[in-house]
């Protein structure tokens, strides 16, 4: 086996604004972030070479070719593009190497905190063992916190689509490193496949100590009937997108009421969002409707290798988003933190002097 592979550099955010001063308060400002898949970081050039360091081929000519095969128009069809791409990952090296380049990146725009999804039954099904998978990714963690600063946590999130005995048979395997999981979420593809499917791991989950959060994608089928499942039956955490949530004001007092944070990724919503049925604006609709929304960046690598500064960025201008509600979301990121409080107290201390200096 070679060595690692060299972390990428990367420039700042790109994304176009109308209010620079207001992109440099972004940039500069602590951030963190709680929806992010690490396969879905994996960018084109790192597929390369991870295939490459691996003796596979790739049936693409190069990057610029790779990319270009990045179509898709909802959930499933990008879920088969993303399954597709992280063949590459085989080894505790390239988990290492895929989770070290996502912190590095994180890091250099401020991200100081992040807990990211991983989909180990996929890797399972490829014969990886589960210790490479999260041997890999705690490396990563560890080194990117000493060298970089930034912390992090992993969540293990349950390949819905895929039955309920391979998720229980990955968190069995998984829980002899619980010390190095935060928590358990639940991904892919919703339809025809309910929370309540997961019913017994979430409470597996929840009996080693660990917390549970849950997607529900814009504009599922039954969005309204799962997202009233995982807030008042399954009692998550937290939820991922689940922005259908504005179209009953009852579910909405019921998140309120909890607490609920809502882990929002605008960049996907727009590609899922089908405009009969859900505002156009995600993120306006759930801030004015009084939610704990945060921002985070989904899947980079596959949605235009934007990763967060340019998320609110883009968010900001479509969302007419202003400086008081980008503090506010940053600082409901920092209170959802799945950290002793008196942590979270340290990360809001540097959100709130920054603010101030600024
Ligand atoms: N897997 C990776 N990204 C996902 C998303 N946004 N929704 C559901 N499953 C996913
Ligand atoms: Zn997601």
């Amino acid at each position: 086996m070679t060595g690692a592979l060299a972390t990428p550099r990367y420039a700042g955010a790109a994304a176009p604004i109308s209010d620079p001063a207001l992109g440099r308060f972004i940039a500069g400002m602590p951030k963190s972030e709680y929806h992010v898949h690490l396969e879905g970081t994996l960018e084109a050039e790192m597929k390369f070479a991870l295939a490459k360091r691996n003796g596979m081929a790739l049936p693409f000519a190069d990057v610029a070719a790779m990319k270009a095969s990045y179509v898709y128009h909802d959930l499933p069809s990008f879920l088969a593009i993303y399954y597709d791409g992280m063949k590459v990952l085989q080894t505790e090296a390239d988990f290492r190497d895929l989770a070290y380049a996502y912190l590095a990146r994180a890091a250099s725009q401020n991200v100081i905190y992040a807990e990211m999804f991983f989909d180990p039954q996929e890797h399972l099904k490829r014969g990886v063992p589960i210790a490479a998978v999260i041997g890999g990714i705690t490396r990563a963690r560890a080194e990117a916190q000493a060298a970089l600063g930034i912390r992090s946590q992993l969540i293990l999130c349950f390949v819905r689509d895929l039955s309920a005995e391979s998720a229980m048979a990955a968190l069995d395997a998984a829980l002899p490193f619980k010390a190095d999981l935060v928590g358990v979420g639940l991904d892919s593809d919703e339809a025809g496949n309910p929370p309540e499917k997961f019913r017994e791991h979430f409470a597996k989950a929840r009996a080693h100590g660990l917390k549970v959060t849950a997607h529900c994608d814009i504009d599922q089928p039954d969005t309204l009937r799962n997202i009233r499942t995982v807030l008042t039956d399954l009692n998550v955490d937290r939820i991922d997108h689940g922005g259908n949530i504005v179209q009953s004001p009852e579910l909405v007092a019921i998140a309120r009421e909890r607490g609920i944070t809502f882990t929002v990724c605008p960049t996907f919503s727009g590609t899922l969002r089908k405009r009969e049925t859900v505002p156009v604006d995600v993120v306006r609709a759930m801030l004015d409707a009084g939610l704990k929304v945060t921002i985070s960046s989904d899947d980079p690598a596959y949605m235009g290798s934007e990763y967060i500064d340019d998320v609110l960025i883009r968010a900001v201008e479509r969302s007419k988003l202003t400086r008081e509600e980008l503090v506010l979301m940053a600082r409901y990121g920092f209170e959802a933190a799945w950290l002793p409080q008196a942590d979270k107290d340290v990360m809001i201390a540097r959100l709130e002097a920054y603010v101030k200096a600024g």
